[in-house]
């Protein structure tokens, strides 16, 4: 099941969070502050221990203070014009996360429109690669059986709205 929720992703009833962290994993602005604000302090030392994580890949932790499982720490690509491994690397990120949350039996997962703040990757263009590598993964996989795409706003809502439904009349 595919679901979209505007609204701030701390506050969700699922079993892992994403966070669209940096690859110093140090915590910093938009949901990466709102997730470290909620968790508490004892998340930076846990991302601190950890040490980093390359573009592209993903790193978990405890959630302390939010009441979810785990918080997947992904790092997406800054944009750069999209002609250096940005869309590869994007997808990268929800697949291994995904790949991650099956491994650890995890039933819920919710993400944030990764790369698409400070990163600045064209909203349209990320939420085309986000509706795409959780289709395919419904293709491969049952578990996990809820997938929700948080947004802050009811813009970037809308836009996964239309990638779903412009996916499910292909
Ligand atoms: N819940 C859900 N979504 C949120 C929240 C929140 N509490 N706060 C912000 N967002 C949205 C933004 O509106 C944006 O659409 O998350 C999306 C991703 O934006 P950023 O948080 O800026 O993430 P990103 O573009 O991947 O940049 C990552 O920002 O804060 C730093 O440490 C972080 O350096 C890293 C960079």
């Amino acid at each position: 099941m595919i679901e979209v929720h505007v609204g701030d992703i701390t506050r969700l009833h699922v079993d892992v969070i994403v966070n669209a962290a940096n690859q110093h994993l140090a915590g910093g602005g938009g949901v990466d502050g709102a997730i470290h604000r909620a968790a508490g302090p004892r998340l930076l030392e846990a991302c601190r221990e950890i040490g980093g994580c390359p573009v592209g890949e993903v790193r978990a932790t405890p959630a302390f203070s939010i009441p979810v499982k785990r918080i997947y720490h992904t790092v997406g690509p800054v944009w750069r014009g999209g002609n250096l491994g940005e869309p590869e690397l994007l997808a990268s990120c929800y697949r291994q996360c995904l790949a991650l949350a099956r491994r650890e039996n995890m039933r819920s997962i919710a993400f944030p429109a990764i790369s698409c703040g400070v990163y600045d990757y064209p909203p349209e263009l990320a939420v085309e690669i986000a509706v795409e590598e959780v289709q395919a993964h419904f293709d491969r996989d049952t578990q996990p059986q809820t997938v929700i795409f948080c947004c802050f706003d009811e813009a970037m809502a809308e836009l996964y709205r239309q990638q779903l439904d412009a996916y499910v009349r292909r």
